[in-house]
């Protein structure tokens, strides 16, 4: 791998992991259970690979529609984890941060095993894991608009100089531009993912559920973008011309 492209922010849509439980008679829960594992085990293999931040959709603000047990279960599922895995980030060095509304509906105890694992990984230089928990991509550029209008209307912004890496500044972590966006499970969306983030994403989709999704998996889509020519609305001449 060491000669290819390493793109330098990733974003994972981890799905399938319902779909993952159900075919081998298991609970939905135990899927989430699985997936989460597999989370704590491939982010640092990406991190490690060059990859300096990572952005995954955990929970999305419409994840809330499903049935209480399930959601329930989740909830408890992300107090447990981000307060046991602490010590597994920091020896990875990693800076774990999320991004979403940290607000009702989400209980505050979840929120406050987010804070308390933001804090506790914050010196971390290993690159960033950007976890989004009731996270929705158009709800993240109204809450930044609504930022920007205050700070104008507190005269902390002249909006004339306004322009993307302002507005930029203003979304919920200040990451750069994902590269490579990667969804499991077969589904060929985007269920309202960094939207601003994604402009010029590379996609690729694989039918493997996220618990399935090894190091070998994520291998195999950076094979896939190494291949791809990303132009940005300009032309690759010497490509072309090749
Ligand atoms: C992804 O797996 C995790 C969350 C959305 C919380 P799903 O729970 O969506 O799994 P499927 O899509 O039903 O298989
Ligand atoms: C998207 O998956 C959200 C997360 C992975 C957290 P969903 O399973 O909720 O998306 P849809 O409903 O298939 O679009
Ligand atoms: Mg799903």
């Amino acid at each position: 791998m060491s000669s290819l492209n390493i793109p330098n922010h990733v974003g994972i849509i981890l799905d399938g992991n319902g779909r993952w439980a159900t075919k081998r008679g298991l609970s939905r829960s135990e899927g989430h259970l699985a997936g989460f594992n597999m989370l704590k085990k491939v982010s640092p293999y990406i991190l490690n690979m060059g990859v300096k931040q990572l952005s995954v959709f955990a929970f999305s603000t419409e994840n809330f529609k499903r049935s209480k047990e399930e959601v329930g279960f989740l909830m408890n599922l992300f107090i447990k984890k981000f307060t046991e895995e602490s010590s597994y980030f920091n020896e990875k060095n990693i800076k774990v941060v999320f991004s979403g509304i940290r607000n009702k509906p989400l209980p505050s105890n979840v929120i406050k095993a987010m804070n308390s694992l933001e804090e506790n990984t914050k010196n971390n230089t290993n690159g960033i894991l950007n976890i989004c928990i009731n996270y929705g991509g158009r709800s993240e550029i109204i809450d930044a608009t609504k930022k920007i209008v205050n700070d104008v209307v507190d005269k902390k912004l002249d909006i004339n100089s306004l322009d993307e890496e302002i507005y930029s500044k203003y979304l919920y972590q200040k990451l750069d531009p994902i590269d490579l966006l990667i969804r499991t499970s077969g589904e060929n969306r985007i269920s309202n993912f960094m939207l601003w983030q994604l402009a010029y994403s590379e996609f690729y989709f694989t039918d493997t559920y996220f618990p399935d999704f090894n190091e070998e998996e994520f291998d195999k889509a950076i094979i896939e973008y190494n291949k791809r020519d990303r132009r940005f609305g300009g032309i690759n001449y010497e490509k072309k011309n090749n």
